[in-house]
């Protein structure tokens, strides 16, 4: 699959990359570039739907894109309700699709 990033903007000019890493999205590895948006590179590897609603179990993706909606949120290292969209992505970072409010994983002693 062809992946896409803006790299030249209108405005904002050259966008810096950061150094390519690897992420884990519901068990399966992905490239990103440290630093950019999770959302984006979930985006960029063709992943689409990030979570699904409590009641209905409508999926949904980014729709803002700027932290207001909270369409984007997954589990993020066991932490649930993070807003992809505005999370830097961290080298071996695991993301997982939320279903609903998610539950966080147990604390280890
Ligand atoms: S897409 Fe709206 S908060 Fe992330």
């Amino acid at each position: 699959m062809e992946t896409y990033r803006i790299l030249q903007h209108p405005i904002l000019g050259e966008i810096q990359q950061g150094k390519p890493v690897e992420i884990e999205v519901d068990g399966k590895t992905i490239s990103a570039f440290e630093g950019e948006p999770i959302a984006a590179a979930l985006l960029a590897a063709g992943i689409r739907v990030f979570r699904y609603t409590t009641k209905r179990h409508e999926a949904r993706g980014v729709f803002c894109a700027i932290g207001r909606c909270t369409d984007c949120m997954m589990i993020v290292d066991g932490i649930p309700n993070v807003r992809t969209c505005i999370t830097p992505v961290k080298a071996g970072m695991k993301i997982q699709t939320q279903v609903g409010l998610g539950k966080p994983q147990e604390m280890q002693p």
